[in-house]
């Protein structure tokens, strides 16, 4: 049966065990509350990796909302067992002081403007602490790869980037978003939909697959305004709807034959929060 990790020590008895064995280690880092979209990244660890190892740590430094971190799900048993459901490996469940030993005080990361658009503007305070908590864990687990879902596709960029800048001896493999059959973004939150806003939250893909449309004939710019517009009569809350060339995160006046898009959104159901996004072009 899976191993369960609760604490830092043990976490380095079993890295200093792997390095011993020269096996190769899958992480799949997660704040629980596990649906299929994650699960598809465990089963792509194990697929890839001698070993798997997932970690579930609802990490404060990122909530910039007080109340967001206290209504975040907490599904640890259900969590486990789905994890031993699919034969994984390892789990690290780490308290605050196993990743926070000197307070909730983030590192400064660089990330050359990636984290000052979408999320970022949104969410002050957010990519840091993410930035924080992924680096500690990457640096107790020393997994040969990490998975990480395009689902949070600004933080991936930004992760890719900080594993470059400070050359952490990890390989980042990014994993599409898994969807319910009705197109809606798998997310922990959606548990805490109601009903109708579960109906109305199927709005959010259709309106990116039209962007995806308008985008062969018209400019970023435009694809922005006319998915905009659609939103002022729905009862879901647009909080920003943008295009972006997907390395930089940067809005480009037209789109480069050579360069990949993508549509990012941030909407309002009632009072949870969703994202999603979408490769156009
Ligand atoms: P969490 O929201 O739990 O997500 C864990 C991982 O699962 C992330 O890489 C996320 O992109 C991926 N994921 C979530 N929903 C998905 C879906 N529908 N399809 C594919 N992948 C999906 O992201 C975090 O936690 C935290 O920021 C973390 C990286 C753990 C740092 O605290």
């Amino acid at each position: 049966s899976m191993l369960i990790v609760r604490n830092r020590k043990d976490l380095y008895d079993f890295t200093q065990y792997i390095k011993a064995k020269k096996l190769t280690l899958g992480f799949v880092p997660t704040m629980g509350a596990l649906h299929n979209g994650h699960l598809s990244l465990f089963k792509k660890a194990m697929e890839d990796n001698q070993y798997t190892i997932g970690s579930i740590f609802v990490n404060p430094t990122q909530f910039n909302n007080q109340a967001d971190l206290i209504k975040y799900p907490r599904t640890e048993n259900d969590d486990i067992a789905k994890l031993e459901s699919i034969g994984c490996d390892a789990l690290y469940l780490p308290s605050v002081e196993d990743l926070y030993p000197n307070g909730l005080e983030c590192e400064p990361i660089k990330m050359n403007g990636l984290d000052l658009v979408m999320e970022g503007s949104f969410r002050p305070g957010h990519f840091q602490g993410m930035a924080t908590v992924v680096k500690r864990l990457l640096l107790q687990v020393q997994p040969t790869r990490a998975y990480f879902g395009e689902k949070d596709f600004q933080q991936l960029q930004i992760i890719r980037h900080m594993v470059k800048t400070l050359k952490l001896p990890v390989e980042i493999v990014g994993m599409p978003i898994v969807r319910e059959s009705n197109g809606l973004a798998m997310s922990s939150r959606n548990m805490r939909l109601t009903d109708d806003f579960k109906k109305k939250s199927i709005f959010i893909y259709q309106s990116l697959l039209k962007a995806k449309e308008l985008s062969s004939h018209h400019s970023p710019e435009t694809v922005i305004s006319k998915i905009e517009r659609l939103y002022l009569n729905s009862n879901l809350k647009l909080e920003y709807f943008t295009v972006t060339e997907e390395e930089s995160l940067q809005m480009n006046q037209t789109f480069e034959i050579s360069k990949h898009y993508r549509a990012f959104i941030a909407v309002f159901a009632g009072d949870i929060r969703l994202i999603d996004n979408l490769q156009i072009r």
